[in-house]
């Protein structure tokens, strides 16, 4: 592939830039830049100095005060080169022409209902002025903000405002950020928002004003981020020992947005979708993702802004430490456990998928053509996981000594994931030579375990072998360091080890062997506590032995996993036509339902079984049609044989109110109940679900029951009236008609596609706004039953889809088409009509995201 980046090809930047003094004129149409810069050689030989820039339109370049003729510098599509600077310190000067209100790729800066922000991350800077647009340039900027008087209320910048005047009818507003920073964190606001505002006083007694921007009508959706902050403010100081470093710290909410979330130094740009939230129109599930989401962000401050990284091959130093960060808050602020399960389930049916298709790169990829390709499941979640063992290697206290040397030496500077591996070995005193294989070494580790009782000497050994499988340009792996946490069960409950309850084992051979002694009966083993390590693992167990887990291990993680194991092993024997036997898995949730110390919240996600997605990454070329059916005949198995303990459940918790952790857990736990009871018996259980529709007094049970009465009992005309009735009733609220979109797109029957091409007419369908698209085409995306259809029209409207997303929205695009390009993995008729849809894609006139992730899938 042409253009290709290469981690090993890093040179120091040629060039400096310690001033960037920006001043922005806001017109409409039309939005001139002019940036003055303050600019250093890096080094003694003579370099030109190359600039990027992107959709620029250039007025004018000044060297030193002097403009200079067209013959003085040389100007391509993507790069402004000056032949021979000075050797000396100089100012470089442009004057630069850009239109936000036709860019709808959205990087750079735009325009999102009226307002103007940006997004600079990775390489969106370039499209604002010519620039040294990459992470190791840092820079102290000034910003000037020029706009017709009574325009825009609210004119914002990174850092702290030092003027804002009025002169001949225009607004001057002029903001300065004192610390150094890259151009990635640069952001601009301007608009007709509100503020909500608050206070923080930090552990060394500083008052830090909090703001949070919003439109007029969604004033009343700020308190639980505003809430969400302090309590992330508070705990970063506590855990980490870091405390915010300005006076005032900004959040603005955006209705058009890429990502989620940005942690722009002082000024964080936030997708509406994770920062607004009220009972009335927000999930329990949408309160807790906006609750990670501003965590995430603010820990950013630290880990990323104030140490940020050398490359962008170096991201999950930045974003793999911070989801290992927001993911501890998230525990301690709700049911640990609870969250480990969420984590180890998006890492096994979405990571471990990313993994072992043709985009599999390892956590510090070696090379790419488009960076935005690489925010990747594997860089963030993987990236955490890499970082937990590492913390749960150290030791709680170590580790903090650790990340405070991190923090420490490498303030102010742009560093690599070598350099926080360091730190670790030196503060752990450890040799990390080989667990630096995880970072880059591709693949999830699979590990088979052979288990051996010898009754008379009274021994238990233990086999381990690990293969690390070859993946997209990756073969003869190393063997890596992964530490299993394991424990021994009996009937009475844990084996002591040692002692202990429990025990790590770390593998750090092909095979390893383990004996245990004095072990009076044939043990049951549990592996993977806690899920210690992101890897796959296999051993041979009954259903006994997975039922006994189930009863007495006191780890959740795996008492979920041995349910997850029950099920997929159902699945998987009448996949390959056996009958199904579910009566191990049925028995162990009769169990645990009857069981009244259980965690409501624990119990929802017991009665969850694997998604198809992770089916899919067990199975050899399935037909993904066939792990639907059968994963569906299991869930129909379990709810009409639990059916009364369901009603029961469901009864026992209906009138959970409020948003404490209790009142969540039970309204997850009921809202799983009234599923499976519509699944049982849709006849039954139709006025309940209507009932629960019509009366809930939030949004998490209203979603639920309009959900289960779309997914379940869809022909029904109550139903149909329904879909109506929420529409009237939340018609002007943006982010709740994007779940009404997603219920009706993920409803399970092929006929949804022709429902879906007929919603992207509706007025409530926007085509360039990607959080519709994430609803309609992403819902779409993830629906078994409509995308993988037998017709293959699945992948031909996707690809369509892709294709006219791909001329507005790179980033989208290319993030949409995962699904069409891992053919390879399924059955022979799926694989051969998608492959023909990906074929003919990468035929078409392409940008960079989507030829890059098209290429790979077709090599
Ligand atoms: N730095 C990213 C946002 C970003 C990523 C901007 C890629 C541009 C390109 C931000 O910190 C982030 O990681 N956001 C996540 C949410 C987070 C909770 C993992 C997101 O936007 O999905
Ligand atoms: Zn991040």
């Amino acid at each position: 592939m042409e253009n290709v980046i290469y981690a090993k090809d890093y040179q120091p930047p040629h060039f400096l830039i310690e001033k960037t003094d920006l001043t922005f004129i806001l017109q409409d149409n039309v939005t001139q830049v002019h940036s003055k810069l303050r600019m250093l050689p890096n080094n003694d030989s003579q370099q030109s100095l190359v600039l990027n820039g992107q959709n620029l339109k250039l007025l004018e370049v000044k060297l030193n005060g002097q403009a200079l003729s067209e013959a003085e510098y040389q100007l391509t599509d993507e790069l402004l080169t000056i032949a021979n600077p000075p050797s000396e310190a100089f100012t470089l000067e442009c004057s630069t022409e850009i239109e936000p209100e036709k860019n709808l790729a959205l990087e750079g800066l735009y325009r999102s209902r009226g307002m103007y922000c940006t997004q600079c991350e990775a390489e969106g800077f370039r499209r604002i002025t010519y620039f040294l647009d990459r992470p190791d340039v840092l820079s102290e900027y000034q910003t000037t903000i020029i706009a017709p008087e009574g325009k825009f209320p609210v004119m914002l910048s990174n850092g702290n405002c030092l003027s804002d005047t009025v002169e001949a009818g225009l607004r001057k507003v002029t903001w300065h950020d004192p610390f150094k920073k890259p151009s990635y964190l640069f952001a601009l606001v301007a608009g007709d928002l509100t503020p909500v505002e608050d206070q923080f006083t930090t552990l060394s007694g500083r008052q830090i004003k909090l703001q949070i921007f919003v439109e007029e009508k969604d004033l009343d959706k700020c308190e639980h981020a505003m809430n969400s902050l302090k309590a992330a403010m508070r705990w970063d100081e506590e855990v980490y020992g870091r405390e915010y470093d300005l006076d005032i710290f900004m959040i603005v909410a955006v209705d058009d947005f890429n990502m989620g979330a940005m942690e722009n130094k002082g000024l964080n740009i936030f997708n509406t979708s994770c920062v607004l939230a009220n009972p009335k129109t927000t999930t329990d599930a949408g309160f807790q993702r906006v609750e990670a989401v501003v965590a995430h962000e603010y820990f950013h401050n630290w880990s990323g802004n104030r140490v940020t990284c050398r490359d962008w091959f170096q991201l999950s130093l930045k974003e793999g430490f911070t989801v290992y960060r927001d993911s501890e808050f998230s525990a301690d602020q709700n049911s640990r456990v609870v969250k480990r399960i969420e984590d180890a389930t998006l890492m096994r049916q979405s990571q471990f998928v990313e993994d072992s298709g043709p985009i599999s790169h390892p956590i510090r990829p070696e090379s790419f053509v488009e960076i935005s390709n690489f925010y990747t499941l594997t860089v963030y979640e993987k990236g955490a996981e890499v970082v937990r063992m590492l913390a749960n290697l150290l030791g709680k206290e170590t580790f903090r000594t650790a990340t405070d040397l991190y923090f420490d030496r490498f303030d102010g500077q742009a560093v690599t994931c070598e350099d926080f591996v360091q730190c670790m070995e030196e503060a752990g005193k450890i040799d990390l030579t080989q667990f630096r294989y995880w970072y880059s070494q591709a693949g999830t580790p699979e590990v088979h375990i052979d288990t051996h009782y010898d009754e008379n000497a009274q021994q238990f050994q233990l086999t381990f072998e690990q293969k690390i499988p070859d993946t997209a340009g990756q073969k003869d792996k190393q063997p890596m360091v992964i530490p299993i946490d394991m424990a021994l069960i009996d009937n009475k409950g844990l084996i002591d080890i040692d002692g202990k309850p429990a025990k790590t084992i770390t593998l750090t051979d092909k095979t390893t062997t383990i004996t245990f002694d004095g072990i009076t009966t044939k043990p049951t083993p549990s592996f993977l506590r806690n899920f210690s390590a992101p890897i796959k693992y296999h051993v041979e167990y009954t259903d006994a032995d997975l039922a006994l887990i189930i009863q007495k291990e006191t780890d959740g993680f795996s008492q979920f996993d041995a349910m997850q194991q029950l099920s997929i092993r159902a699945i998987q024997q009448s996949l390959k036509g056996e009958t199904l036997d579910a009566s191990a898995l049925i028995e162990s949730l009769t169990a645990l339902i009857n069981n009244s110390t259980i965690d409501p919240a624990m119990m929802a996600k017991m009665l969850v079984l694997p998604a198809e997605s992770y089916l899919i990454e067990l199975s050899t070329q399935p037909d993904p049609l066939d792990v639907y059916q059968q994963r569906k005949a299991l869930q129909i198995q379990i709810a009409k044989s639990l059916e009364n303990l369901l009603l029961e459940t469901y009864e026992k918790h209906a009138d959970a109110k409020g948003l404490s952790g209790n009142a969540m857990a039970a309204r997850a736990l009921k809202n799983q109940a009234l599923y499976l009871c519509l699944l049982a018996n849709p006849e039954a259980y139709r006025q309940l679900a209507h009932k629960q529709f019509n009366q809930a007094c939030n949004m998490t049970d209203e979603s639920a029951a309009l959900m289960a009465m779309t997914h379940l009992d869809s022909d029904h005309t109550q139903t149909q009236q329904a879909l109506q009735d929420f529409y009237q009733r939340y018609q002007d609220e943006s982010l709740v008609v994007n779940s009404w979109l997603q219920i009706q797109s993920t409803a399970p029957r092929a006929e949804t596609l022709k429902h879906i091409q007929q919603l992207q007419s509706h007025p409530a369908y926007d085509p360039n706004n990607p959080n519709k698209i994430r609803a309609l085409i992403g819902g779409f995306c993830s629906n078994t039953q409509a995308f993988h259809q037998t017709t293959g029209l699945g992948y031909q409207f996707l690809a369509e889809e892709i294709f006219r997303i791909d001329q507005i929205n790179p980033q989208i695009a290319s993030r949409l088409v995962a699904p069409l390009t891992r053919y390879k993995k399924l059955a022979a008729n799926p694989a051969e009509k998608m492959q023909k849809q990906i074929e003919w894609l990468s035929m078409q006139t392409l940008s960079k995201d989507l030829t890059e992730v098209i290429t790979k899938s077709l090599t």
